[in-house]
């Protein structure tokens, strides 16, 4: 299939900004011929400036740039107000709950909803400009709201995703030295409620001491503890809360929002993202890749934890005027046609998912899309991870009846918005490949010392020209920032951006992500640093030490494995100790991190293939867990014969 190329039904793409190749073309050398330029003129048109910039983009403090320095703007008022005057009836937000309760916000409706919560912020909680709030929220249109709410009055949100522990909260809480949590009771999954109020109640046993009040929505009606003085209930404030509120004049660069990420050492690292050049880009990427149209209704599933949610659920779609469906629950409940039927329901016209999804409703329906009409559909998406031959070929043939372009969006949480992609009026589409990189991207698959990399060979993906929507900072480690990003990889002496994955350009100059090069495992399209999980496994009292690598997984595309070496080696007759002790270091993790980064297999083993300098081979213990030959030359180990006892140990 890799041969085949797919191209656009033009019938299917009438009023596409990029309308074919030419366009592309065309686009790609004005931003090569003036790049500033051409990125001044674009951020003039789109964004609605308080007041203009002076400059465009400022190297003189490389890598920490600016683009739009003195130019003043509000986010909020990008996304909700700048539209009051031509779309305030048209619907926003389109909810859908897991009981199957549907909610719709107007432009107007979300514009109340927004200022009453952004007044409930100053005037009961004391926020101001620069403080960060973090939010802990699941599925519901208040996530969006209070997000936008923090726009709207220039607080820094720091978004957790709900699915993290108490412990992976608490220093999230503490690292951005935040001011107010919102949260809800809880929410509904599977038809049950599960809860969230109880876990910031645990974060906050010790430790947090910036957290001056807790703001809580209603959402499952469960019993929650409050605690006087600390905790407010949101649907009570804001009924007293004025529906006008003045939007805060921002400076382009003035921090938008945190969100948290793995690296590769054990602390996640606060992404810290700006303002104008976030929004401008989050907003021309939806109407480059999804083609959104006045009528469109488009739905992303991600989660607003993620960096999807942030782009691509809240501030893309309504920078853009959008109507975004959000959907609270799992794909596969109450059964595996549940997108489907939602699909039809809403007759959405973009849909937006995780290659893990599509694997998994694939396998848990084959036939479902069939019972459903989807011919709404124009835009199917993928991000992620890489989406394999078989996943691709039932999404595009029987979710898209071989009628949709799929495009597959390589991007990062540091990125902020699409990176490389095809545009779906344009590119013509090799499946398993993300194509090309957007026009004013400048993406390179390079050698470290900026050589361009041969086809068909492997390589560094890197952005060599900084784009306005990058990550600006690490928060509060200006240092880690250079190094992760900017430590690695050169072009013309200069350090370029290193997105930390490996790529191949074919001859036709289509690029294909080939994964991770550093410790970090893409577990169902998330990232989760393998020196995260093994500081939390080390934590078991008897553990002596652990590499935790990236094993294949059918849904998951890669599932954790974890290689242990205990204190007390167990002897053969003591398998079930064994499985005790496994229990135990799942449990530690799903306490220090969360339920995403449980192991999916463990192997205790007498110990691990050391370089005699005490390195850690984890690509020996990678192609051991893949069941690839080893081709790595082992006679440097301190013990060679460690290689073939592992080995016995994890197939026998
Ligand atoms: C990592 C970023 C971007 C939002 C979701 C994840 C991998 C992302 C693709 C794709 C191949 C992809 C990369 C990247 N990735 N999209 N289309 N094809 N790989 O955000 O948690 O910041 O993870 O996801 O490895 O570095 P994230």
């Amino acid at each position: 299939m890799s041969q085949d190329i797919f191209y656009p039904d033009r019938e299917l793409f009438k009023n596409s900004p990029i309308p074919d190749m030419e366009s592309y073309r065309k686009l790609v050398k004005e931003f090569e011929d003036d790049y500033e330029g051409t990125w001044a003129k674009f951020a003039r048109e789109k964004i609605d400036w308080f007041k203009p910039f002076d400059s465009i983009l400022d190297e003189s403090n490389a890598p920490f740039y600016k683009w739009f320095s003195g130019g003043e703007l509000n986010v909020a008022h990008q996304c909700i107000d700048r539209h009051l005057s031509t779309k305030k009836n048209k619907a926003a937000i389109i909810f859908e709950g897991d009981n199957g309760d549907q909610r719709i916000l107007t432009y107007r409706e979300l514009a109340y909803e927004v200022n009453k919560t952004a007044n409930m912020f100053k005037n009961e909680f004391g926020v101001k400009k620069g403080d960060r709030v973090v939010i802990y929220m699941p599925m519901i249109p208040e996530s969006a709201i209070v997000m936008l709410a923090c726009a709207k009055i220039g607080a820094i949100h720091s978004v957790v995703f709900g699915g993290f522990s108490a412990d992976a909260l608490r220093d999230r809480i503490i690292d951005a030295n935040a001011k107010l949590i919102v949260t809800a009771d809880g929410a509904f999954r599977k038809g049950r409620p599960y809860m969230l109020k109880p876990v910031v109640d645990k974060a906050l046993e010790s430790g947090c001491d910036s957290v001056e009040k807790v703001c809580i929505v209603e959402r499952n009606g469960e019993d929650i503890d409050w605690i006087a003085g600390r905790d407010y209930s949101y649907n009570e404030l804001i009924k007293h809360q004025s529906s006008k509120c003045e939007a805060e004049p921002m400076e382009a660069e003035e921090p938008l929002f945190l969100l948290y990420t793995s690296g590769s050492t054990g602390k996640p690292k606060g992404v810290q993202h700006s303002q104008a050049g976030y929004i401008l880009w989050a907003q021309m990427t939806m109407e480059w890749v999804f083609d959104i149209q006045d009528n469109d209704t488009y739905w992303c599933t991600a989660d607003i934890g993620w960096i999807t949610g942030h782009t691509y659920i809240v501030y893309g779609p309504l920078a853009s005027g959008a109507t975004t469906v959000m959907f609270e629950g799992v794909p596969t409940f109450p059964d595996a046609g549940r997108c489907w039927r939602m699909v039809e329901e809403y007759q959405i016209n973009q849909f937006y998912t995780a290659p893990t999804a599509i694997r998994l409703l694939h396998k848990m329906g084959e036939d479902e899309p069939k019972k459903y009409d989807l011919s709404s559909l124009r835009v199917l998406g993928t991000v992620g991870e890489p989406i394999d031959p078989p996943a691709w070929k039932w999404y595009y043939e029987v979710v898209g009846g071989s009628r949709c372009p799929i495009v597959d969006t390589y991007w990062q949480t540091e990125t902020g918005g699409h990176m490389i992609s095809p545009i779906p009026s344009a590119t013509p589409i090799k499946p398993s490949s993300a194509t090309f990189p957007l026009p004013g991207i400048m993406g390179e698959v390079i050698e470290k010392d900026g050589t361009p990399t041969p086809i068909g060979e492997k390589g560094y993906m890197c952005f060599t020209k900084p784009w306005p929507s990058m990550i600006r900072t690490i928060w509060n480690d200006p240092e880690r920032f250079k190094k992760s990003y900017f430590g690695d990889c050169k072009k013309d002496g200069k350090p370029v951006y290193f997105s930390g994955d490996g790529a191949m350009v074919d001859e036709d100059g289509y690029i294909t992500i080939t994964g991770r090069t550093d410790d970090v495992i893409n577990v169902s399209g998330h990232r989760i640093g393998t020196a995260e999980i093994e500081a939390s496994i080390k934590k078991h009292p008897n553990v002596a030490s652990v590499a935790v690598v990236g094993k294949p997984h059918e849904i998951k595309g890669e599932g954790i494995f974890a290689y242990i070496v205990l204190k007390d080696a167990p002897k053969s007759d003591e398998v079930a100790d064994d499985l005790e002790t496994m229990k135990e270091i799942n449990q530690i993790i799903k306490s220090d991190i969360g339920a995403i980064a449980l192991c999916d297999g463990m192997a205790f083993v007498p110990d691990l293939p050391k370089t005699r300098s005490g390195k850690i081979m984890r690509r020996i213990l990678r192609s051991i867990i893949k069941g690839e030959k080893i081709t790595q030359d082992i006679s440097t180990l301190e013990d060679p014969t460690i290689v073939s006892k592992i080995e016995e140990i994890v197939r026998g």
